[in-house]
């Protein structure tokens, strides 16, 4: 898809602002940090349509992305952000789960996992919630461009063996500097609109 128009829609923190278009949504999860703002504008190809940060917390409010009128991206705040205070943390968690739970436009998740390093607790727990609800993403291992291309297989090896991941499901090598993936990704995306 040729991306000729992206806006953000609303910052939403509550389910009565979540837009009411009715078009499709794609969603990205991940610890904090791992690259989910990164990953929307690599696909997209604009620097900085979905706001990223070195520091992890960026994103605290659950970011509507509509692209080409078509569907949305819907860019969460990152799992696991130990700065956050509990209350914090609590009500993104609560947040995230009610979305997840209750929203029928919900097409596609997407998992982001850093693939430099084992998956943490959280990105285990927050799997086997998804599966649990029936909510099987796809897994994108972020920031491959920092391993060579032996230690790029061994994340693959990794990531699927702590998933407990079948051979049949999904799980992409993803680079916001080399690209690598994001054809990938983009098939995903149009084999479910
Ligand atoms: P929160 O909003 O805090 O949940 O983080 P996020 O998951 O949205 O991460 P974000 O996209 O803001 O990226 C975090 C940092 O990782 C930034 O410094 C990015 O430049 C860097 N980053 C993201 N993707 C890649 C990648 O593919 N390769 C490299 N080398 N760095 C990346
Ligand atoms: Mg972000």
């Amino acid at each position: 898809m040729k991306v000729t128009k992206a806006e953000i829609v609303i910052s939403a923190v509550a389910e009565a602002q979540y837009p009411d278009d009715n078009l499709p949504e794609i969603v990205l999860l991940g610890r904090s940090n791992v690259g989910k703002s990164t990953f929307v504008n690599t696909l997209i190809e604009r620097r900085s349509l979905a706001r990223t940060s070195s520091q992890p917390g960026k994103t605290q409010t659950m970011n509507f992305y509509r692209i080409n009128d078509v569907f949305y991206f819907v860019d969460m705040p990152g799992y696991g952000y130990a700065k956050a205070s509990k209350t914090e943390r609590e009500k993104w968690g609560k947040m995230i789960e009610k979305y997840l739970r209750n929203r029928e436009n919900a097409v596609l998740i997407f998992q982001l996992i850093d693939s430099r390093h084992e998956p943490s607790e959280d990105d285990l727990l927050m799997y086997e919630w998804l599966i649990y609800y029936d909510l099987k993403p796809v897994i994108i291992g972020t920031k491959a461009d920092k391993l060579s291309k032996t230690n790029q297989k061994k994340a693959v090896n990794r990531i699927a063996k702590s998933l407990n991941l079948k051979k049949s499901d999904e799980l992409i090598l993803f680079s916001a500097e080399t690209k690598l993936g994001k054809d990938e990704v983009w098939e995903c995306i149009h084999n479910v609109l």
